[in-house]
C-alpha cells in the first residue's frame, strides 16, 4: 500500500502520471530570495516567491541540491543526504516549503545524487580508514592502479584528467566520474543500494512528489566498458521503480541521462516502462540552437526521428538551459564545432565540453526567445524551465565554473535587485550589473508592469499550453512543407488536434502545408483566437513574419458549422460538408 505522508493531506490531488501535463521550473533555493539578510537564498525566502511561481503558470518545481556540503560543486557534493544546509534553513522550513507549495498545487521534485557524494561525506572518512575489502571500506571504489576502467570518458575535461585519484590515507586510488573531490559510491556494495533506497523514504516521507537521478548512467563499472548505462544500472533503476511505486504511488523519478536517444531510452526501462517515469533528452536541446542558427529544421527533424518510442507511462523532459553549461556532448564533432562558433566565440564563455551561457544572451533577440519557447512549449515532453529565462536574465561568465548561470534573481530596480536585505558584498554571488542585463532594467517589477514584456508573454503562452492538453499528451507528426526554413507539426489527443508552424529564419517565409486529410476543418490561432481561412484540398499556405511561430487549433467540422463569421475559403468546405 502506498504510504502517505505527514502533511499528505496538502499533497496535490494524486494523478498517477501528473508530471505530463507539467510545466517544471528549476530553481536553486540560494539564488531565489533571501529571507533573513545574509546573502543567501533561503527556504522561507522561496516561500515568499511561491505566488510569482503559482501566476507564472509552472506546476512543479525541481529544487537544486540543498543537502550539508562543502558547496565545491554546488551542492552536488554531498556531506549528508538527509539533512539541510544552515544556508538554506532547517527541515522544518522545507516542512513549511513543501505544504504551502502544496497547498497551491505546485509539486516539488529533489535530487538524488546517488553516484557519488562529497569526499567530506562521514562513509568517505570511514572508508578511507576502513581495512580493504570490508564494507565501509567498498562503500567507495578502489584500486591499487589507475589503470582500470580506462574506456570510461573524462567529464569534467577542464578540471581533471583522470578518473582516480590517490587517497594516501586509504593508500589507493579512489574511482571519481566527476571532481576528484566527489568519490563514487560502489553499487555493487548492497548496503550502499540499502542507503539509497533509505534516503529515497526519507525525502518521499517527507512529502516530496519526484527526485532527479543526478549523473544516472554512471552507477556501476565494468572494465572494457564506458562504464555508462550498464545492466548493472538498469538492474537497480528497476528496483528502485518498484520501492518507490510500492510504498508511495504518484513519484517521480527523472532521469539525468546525457545520452544518445537510443540509450536515454532505455532509462524508461524499454518497452516495459519500470524505470523512470521521465528521462531529459539532451540530443534535441543543442538541435534547438542549431536549428535557429542554421535557419533550417533538419536538426530538430533528424533528431526526433532517431527518437525510439517511449513507453505508454513515460515522457521527456525537454529544456533550453539549465544550471549547467549548455552541453555539447551529444553532437558531432562538427556541429560542436560550429556551436562554438556561433554561440561562443569568446573562448571564455566555453567550459568543459558546452557553452556557460543563458538563454537571452545566447539567441539576443525577443522574437528568437519566443520561437524557442515557442517550440520548447509545443514539443513532444514535458518543459522543463530555468529560473529567471522567464525574464531573459544575463549572466556573467567571468565567474567560476558555472557560476555565471546562477546568480540571484532579479525581482526589482532596488537594492540587491530585491533579492536580499544584505549588503551588496555579502551576496553569495554577484548581480548582473553589465549594461544590457543590468537588474535595473531586466527584473520581475519592471516585466509585471508591462503587459507586453518577456514575462507577460511567457505567462501567456505557458497558459496555452496548459489549457491544450494536446501540446502535453498529444501524439508528434511532422507536417511535410517544401521550405526548410519552416518546421510543422501535428499533436493530437483524443478529438484536439494542434498544427505548429515555426519559421526558423529571420526573413519572413511563404510555407504551403499538405493538409488535404484535413480538408474541411476550420482553424484557429491559440493565442489570439482569430479564425483562419478553412483548410481545403489545396496545399495550405502560411505567411511568416521572422522567426514568428503559430500554434493553430484544427477544429472539427461540427464545430466550424456552429456558425462562426469567417470569410475566402472558408465557405466551400462548408457546403461540400453539408453535401456529404
Ligand atoms: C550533474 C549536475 O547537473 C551538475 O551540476 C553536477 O556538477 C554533476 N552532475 C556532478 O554531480
Ligand atoms: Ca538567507
Amino acid at each position: 500500500m502506498p504510504r502517505t505522508p505527514p502533511g499528505g493531506r496538502e499533497r496535490p490531488p494524486a494523478a498517477a502520471d501528473w508530471y505530463k501535463d507539467a510545466v517544471i521550473y528549476e530553481v536553486p533555493v540560494r539564488a531565489f530570495r533571501d529571507s533573513n539578510g545574509d546573502g543567501i537564498g533561503d527556504f522561507l525566502g522561496l516561500i515568499e516567491k511561491l505566488d510569482y511561481l503559482v501566476d507564472l503558470g509552472v506546476t512543479a518545481l525541481w529544487l537544486l541540491p540543498f543537502f550539508p556540503s562543502p558547496g565545491r560543486d554546488d551542492g552536488y557534493d554531498t556531506a549528508d543526504y538527509t539533512g539541510v544546509h544552515p544556508d538554506f534553513g532547517t527541515l522544518d522550513d522545507v516542512r513549511a516549503f513543501l505544504a504551502e507549495a502544496h497547498r497551491r498545487g505546485i509539486r516539488v521534485i529533489g535530487e538524488l545524487v546517488l553516484n557519488h557524494t562529497s569526499d567530506q561525506h562521514p562513509w568517505f572518512q570511514r572508508a578511507r580508514h576502513a581495512p580493504p575489502g570490508s564494507p565501509w571500506r567498498e562503500y567507495y571504489v578502489w584500486s591499487d592502479t589507475p589503470d582500470l576502467y580506462a574506456d570510461a570518458r573524462i567529464i569534467f575535461t577542464d578540471t581533471e584528467t583522470s578518473n582516480w585519484a590517490w587517497d594516501p590515507v586509504a593508500g589507493a586510488y579512489y574511482w571519481h566520474r566527476f571532481f576528484s573531490h566527489q568519490p563514487d559510491l560502489n553499487f555493487e556494495n548492497p548496503r550502499v543500494r540499502e542507503e539509497m533506497l533509505a534516503i529515497v523514504d526519507h525525502w518521499l516521507d517527507l512529502g516530496l512528489d519526484g527526485l532527479r537521478l543526478d549523473a544516472v548512467p554512471y552507477l556501476y563499472e565494468e572494465d572494457g566498458t564506458s562504464c555508462e548505462n550498464l545492466g548493472a544500472t538498469h538492474a537497480f533503476l528497476r528496483e528502485l521503480r518498484r520501492h518507490v511505486d510500492e510504498r508511495y504511488g504518484d513519484r517521480l523519478l527523472l532521469a539525468e541521462a546525457n545520452q544518445w536517444p537510443e540509450d536515454a531510452v532505455a532509462y524508461f526501462g524499454a518497452g516495459r516502462g519500470d524505470e523512470c517515469h521521465m528521462a531529459f533528452h539532451f540530443p534535441l536541446m543543442p538541435r534547438l540552437f542549431m536549428a535557429l542558427r542554421m535557419e533550417d529544421r533538419f536538426p530538430i527533424v533528424d533528431i526526433l526521428e532517431q527518437t525510439p518510442p517511449i513507453p505508454e507511462t513515460a515522457q521527456w523532459a525537454i529544456f533550453l538551459r539549465n544550471h549547467d553549461e549548455l552541453t555539447l556532448e551529444m553532437v558531432t564533432d562538427e556541429e560542436r564545432d560550429y556551436m562554438y562558433r556561433a554561440y561562443a566565440s569568446d573562448p571564455a564563455a566555453r567550459i568543459n565540453v558546452g557553452i556557460r551561457r543563458r538563454l537571452a544572451p545566447l539567441v539576443g533577440t525577443r522574437g528568437r526567445l519566443e520561437l524557442l519557447y515557442g517550440l520548447l512549449l509545443s514539443l513532444p515532453g514535458t518543459p522543463v524551465l530555468y529560473y529567471g529565462d522567464e525574464i531573459g536574465m544575463g549572466d556573467n561568465y567571468f565567474l567560476a565554473d558555472r557560476n555565471g548561470v546562477r546568480t540571484p534573481m532579479q525581482w526589482g530596480p532596488d537594492r540587491n535587485a530585491g533579492f536580499s536585505e544584505a549588503s551588496g558584498e555579502r551576496l553569495y554571488l554577484p548581480l548582473i550589473t553589465d549594461p544590457v542585463y543590468h537588474f535595473e532594467a531586466v527584473n520581475v517589477a519592471v516585466q509585471e508592469a508591462d503587459p507586453g514584456s518577456l514575462l507577460w508573454w511567457m505567462k501567456r503562452a505557458i497558459g496555452l499550453r496548459r489549457r491544450h492538453p494536446s501540446l502535453a499528451r498529444g501524439t508528434f507528426a511532422v507536417v511535410p512543407t517544401p521550405n526548410r526554413h519552416v518546421i510543422a507539426y501535428r499533436r493530437e489527443h483524443r478529438s484536439e488536434t494542434i498544427l505548429v508552424v515555426a519559421n526558423l529564419s529571420r526573413y519572413a517565409q511563404w510555407c504551403e502545408l499538405d493538409l488535404a486529410g484535413d480538408a474541411g476543418r476550420g482553424v484557429a490561432e491559440l493565442f489570439s483566437g482569430e479564425t483562419f481561412p478553412w483548410i481545403t484540398d489545396a496545399p495550405y499556405g502560411l505567411t511568416l513574419g521572422p522567426h514568428s511561430f503559430l500554434w493553430l487549433r484544427l477544429e472539427t467540422i461540427a464545430a466550424r458549422t456552429g456558425g462562426q463569421a469567417v470569410v475566402g475559403p472558408a465557405r466551400r468546405p462548408a457546403r461540400r460538408a453539408r453535401r456529404r
